[in-house]
């Protein structure tokens, strides 16, 4: 089956059951500043939820392209992709609004496409549904609903992690869900919105609706039977161009070439939709994907410019459903390959001889960097090198962070943001405004807000698992924090909970964040964890929570350089999403706030 027949497919099915088919709306949400780009296919019908009233119909279908970076990590595997489509059906305002409908219609009507429809065998088929958890009751009504068909084989009772969705955000609906697997692999989850999220907790929704959302290249992938989502017609021919521009065999550089063929049509797709590469928000974004493309293009051995070429690719892949103003976007491609590209040799070169020295004097300098417990397991990138990276030679720091992974090194990024403070500092005057929420979003409102959850983390986990604990890596971006610390073994379920209960606890209590600034010996003997603590001048700053410094009540005290929201109600609810480790006795914690 071709990707133009199955979208074609699914509207049909869903006009037939009395949908009306609304076209994809654009990678920049309409009227919603809480999020970047536009993540679902519910994005453009959000406030229909809450407002039903305002829908101008009752039942909708689409097929929404989409753009989420949240596992740009991921990307290289299988299935994971920065851009996709999503095929859905949505219902708002049941039971009061006509022809609106919820659970029964819903599953009905997945179960009818992907078995009458398509044809799947269903054999291959199992549902999930929420057991109930996090005060939420079980969905004991989609329960019985799947008990009544026939030939579903499998239900399995599934927890908050899985099977509920929201997108997180204030005033986002969200609900229980029932998610369809094919050959144990998801294809499409189908939320029951009952609950909108206020101010960290789901309250019942007025009225209810249905958002379901499937993956189409996934699904195409399981249907012709492919092993991966770069074997369908949406993304083979960007991997044959590859192949011809490096002259490299794609089955010997998979991971690469993936990576390049998901970016560029990213890019492609984002420039074409107005958001421009630059060094703020949604635009940063797409700068820092379009560089890694290049930066992957380079370990390819593709040393020129080489980005517009797809154009023209990713506008007949999809001449049947979106219209791709190709000359626009060849130029802005063209302007920031160009851009990058002066500096790239000469920036990898730096790196390079940067990473030379310290392989060089391996030992000495990092104790020098590092005072506290010893870093047995790897070396440290130092800010100053990241910024420098970044300032002369446009390197993004999570390109560098990448670079430096594959070196088996790790980054001071807090390092990286004392340089980037202050610079910002120097130039204030001459660039207003310039840096605001800009790189490395260390000034996105966002970013603050895991900043200080990142903080009350540290105190949770020395409250939780004890005072060995301490920080020995972070990462924030807009959408998630990350937290590497020193613990030997894996949290049990009840630790994670308890650590995740402390925070919310300290966050509902609503604490005020003191900053005070004192030498280093007084932030030591006053408590105040402390990281790279050789870095500092002759004075440092101590972010504390629920207290000052000197208070005893202060929930935590963390030599920083900030900055901090100013209370912990600011947050939103704080969600552990992992745990994993992240090598010898360091575990590593990802987190969300919503
Ligand atoms: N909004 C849900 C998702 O993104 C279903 O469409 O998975």
């Amino acid at each position: 089956m071709t990707s133009n027949e199955l979208r074609q497919k699914f509207l049909d099915f869903f006009e037939e059951k009395g949908h009306k088919v609304i076209s994809s709306s654009s990678l920049i949400p309409d009227n919603d500043p809480t999020v970047l780009f536009t993540t679902a296919g519910m994005q453009q019908f959000k406030p229909f939820y809450a407002e039903p009233d305002k829908a101008p119909y009752a039942s909708v279908a689409s097929v929404q392209k989409c753009l989420r970076t949240s596992d740009i990590e991921e990307v290289g595997d299988d299935t994971h992709l920065t851009f996709f489509e999503m095929l859905g059906n949505f219902s708002f305002g049941y039971p009061e609004k006509k022809d609106s409908y919820f659970k029964k219609e819903a599953i009905s009507f997945a179960w009818e496409f992907l078995t009458g429809k398509l044809k799947v065998d269903k054999s291959r088929i199992y549902a999930t549904y929420f057991k109930g958890e996090k005060g939420i009751p079980e969905d004991k009504e989609s329960l019985e609903i799947l008990k009544k068909i026939k030939d579903l084989k499998k239900i399995e009772p599934q927890g908050f992690e899985d099977n509920f969705w929201s997108l997180g955000t204030e005033g986002s609906p969200g609900g229980p869900t029932v998610e369809f697997y094919i050959d144990g692999i998801e294809i499409w989850n189908l939320v029951f919105n009952e609950y909108s999220l206020q101010k960290g907790k789901y309250e019942p929704l007025k009225h209810k609706g249905v958002d379901t959302g499937m993956g189409l290249e996934r699904l195409l992938t399981t249907l012709n039977g492919h092993k991966d989502v770069y074997e369908t017609d949406l993304c083979l021919p960007l991997i044959e161009k590859i192949e011809e521009i490096s002259g490299k065999k794609y089955k010997e550089n998979e991971n690469l070439f993936r990576i390049i063929c998901d970016h560029i049509k990213t890019a492609v797709f984002a420039v074409n939709d107005g958001i421009l590469p630059s060094n703020k928000e949604a635009g940063y974004v797409v700068r820092r994907i379009i560089r890694r493309a290049i930066v992957k293009g380079h370990q390819l051995g593709i040393n020129k410019n080489f980005t517009s070429d797809f154009v023209d690719i990713v506008s007949a892949i999809y001449k049947e459903t979106y219209k791709i103003q190709a000359d626009k976007v060849k130029k802005e491609l063209e302007s920031e390959e160009e851009r990058f590209r002066k500096t790239l040799k000469m920036g990898l070169a730096q790196f390079n001889k940067t990473i030379q020295n310290y392989r060089d004097s391996k030992g000495e300098k990092v104790s020098e960097l590092y005072t506290g417990e010893a870093y047995e397991f790897e070396e440290i990138l130092p800010g100053k090198v990241i910024f420098d990276l970044y300032q002369t030679y446009g390197f993004p720091i999570e390109l560098t962070k990448e670079l430096a992974q594959e070196k088996e090194l790790d980054v001071d990024e807090k390092g990286f943001q004392e340089e980037f403070k202050k610079h910002q500092d120097l130039s204030r005057t001459a660039s207003a405004g310039m840096f605001k929420g800009g790189l490395a979003d260390s000034g996105d409102p966002q970013v603050v807000k895991y900043h200080t959850a990142a903080h009350l983390l540290l105190a949770a986990l020395q409250e939780v698992l004890g005072e060995h604990v301490h920080q020995k890596g972070s990462n924030l971006t807009a959408d998630r924090l990350r937290l590497d610390f020193s613990h030997p073994e894996k949290l049990t379920d009840e630790e994670r909970q308890k650590v995740e209960d402390w925070v919310n606890d300290k966050i509902e209590k609503k604490l005020e964040v003191h900053l005070d600034e004192c030498d280093l010996e007084t932030a030591k003997s006053k408590g105040a964890e402390g990281e790279f603590t050789e870095k500092y001048g002759d004075k440092v700053k101590v972010y504390s929570i629920g207290g000052d410094l000197s208070s005893k009540e202060a929930v935590s005290k963390e030599i920083c350089g900030g900055p901090h929201v100013e209370n912990t109600g600011e947050l939103g609810h704080f969600r552990i999403k992992n745990e994993t480790s992240s090598s010898k006795g360091v575990r590593r914690i990802k987190a969300t706030l919503e």
